[in-house]
Parts: structure tokens; sequence; C-alpha cells
């Protein structure tokens, strides 16, 4: 979804040493160590470190119970490129609210983080590879011109952070196969899912494989 990253960031200030020590100060008491951004370009994607929570969990929640709209839990495995499944990696959510807009956070972390909104969050993969993230269901832009998608980055930690191809929704009308052969790069494998309702929620699965399709993907990678 790289135009969409490209839109969304345009009105971004560029990213400079100066912001750069602003952000490391804001940031510091909670982790010191900014793994470097890979798959360029990849404009604001620093905004994964600002206001990461110190400890993470295999179960995260994206937008806060309670906030209007359907529930939502999107789960998967993080693997290698043989499928091995991988612990560790660290998996950033954002995302609009049912409206479809990215509502102003009510904390500013810093001014990347600020673009992505307050439905923000970390889930740390577990000895499965699994993550989990509970939230809401989230709406097409109010331009209509989008279809309703769930942004994922990864941080696989000592070594890069680089985004990923967002959840994308099979039944979602504005997600016709002419504007998905457009936006699917396959980065971190394909973010188009099927979501099945069920209990009143929706669930939907969307596996990573790490590497896939990043430019530049180290030789650190836990994905090789
Ligand atoms: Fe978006």
């Amino acid at each position: 979804m790289r135009r969409l990253l490209v839109l969304e960031f345009a009105c971004l200030l560029v990213f400079s040493p100066l912001s750069m020590a602003q952000d490391a100060g804001r940031t510091a008491p909670q982790r010191m160590v900014r793994e470097p951004v890979v798959g360029l370009p990849c404009e604001g994607c620093e905004a994964v470190f600002e206001g990461m929570p110190r400890s993470l969990r295999s179960q995260a929640r994206i937008a806060p119970a309670g906030t209007p709209g359907q529930e939502m839990t999107v789960t998967g495995r993080v693997l290698a490129r043989d499928g091995t499944p991988r612990s560790g990696i660290v998996i950033y959510a954002y995302q609009t609210d049912s409206l479809g807009v990215y509502p102003r956070p009510k904390t500013s972390h810093g001014r990347a983080s600020d673009r992505h909104g307050a439905l923000r969050g970390w889930a740390l993969t577990d000895a499965d590879g699994r993550y989990r993230f509970d939230t809401i269901r989230p709406g097409s832009y109010p331009s209509r011109d989008t279809p309703e998608h769930i942004h994922l980055h990864v941080i696989e930690r000592g070594c890069a952070t680089y985004y990923v191809d967002d959840v994308m929704f099979t039944d979602d009308p504005l997600a016709t196969p002419a504007l998905l052969r457009t936006h699917r790069g396959g980065r971190g494998g394909n973010g188009l899912v099927t979501p099945v309702r069920a209990n009143d929620r929706w669930q939907a699965v969307r596996d990573i494989r790490l590497g896939a399709a990043i430019p530049g993907y180290p030789a650190c990678g836990a994905g090789r």
C-alpha cells in the first residue's frame, strides 16, 4: 500500500537530525534502541517506536475497548521463508476509526506517530510465532476512494523495521480487483483476507512472511 503511505505522510516535515533528537529524547525512557528502517521508501516509519510500551505481549489492542464500531480480531503467524514460525517479532498496527478517520491522539508521542492517530498497538509474537490484535473494523476513508485497511509494520529486534502490506478485506465493495492489482505488493506476504463474522465479532487472519518483497532486506533478518 505504498501509495497510501505516501499520501498519509505527505504533510509530514522532512525527517531531520533535529527531529530525531527530539523524538529520541521523548521516547528514551521507554526504549533506547531504534532499528534501522529498510524497505524504502517508508516515510514516517520511525513512528513505530513512538509511544511503544515498555512491555509487549502476543495479544494487544489497537482500538481501546469500548471504541464505537464492529468488534474485530486480527490474528496471524509470523513465518520465515521456509515456513518456520518466528517468536519475538514485534508487530505494530494502526488504523482508522469506524468513520474512516485517524483520530487525533490525546497525547503526542512524536510527529510521525501523530499522523497514525490514536488507534495504534504493538504485539510480540509468541513461541509459535502467533500474534493477536483486538480492535474494531476500520471504516474506509470518507472520500470513499480507498478500501478499509489496517496498516502493519514489523520490527525485527536488533535488526530492522519495515512496513508490510495492509490488512484488506475481500468483502469490502471498494476492494475491487482492479484496485487490488494496483496496491498488492506482497510485502510480508498477501495482506488480503476474508473476514468471518462469528459471535458478533469479525475475525481475520493475516499471516506475515518476514522479509518477503522487502527491498534491501538485511542479512540479520529472521525471515531468511
Ligand atoms: Fe491508511
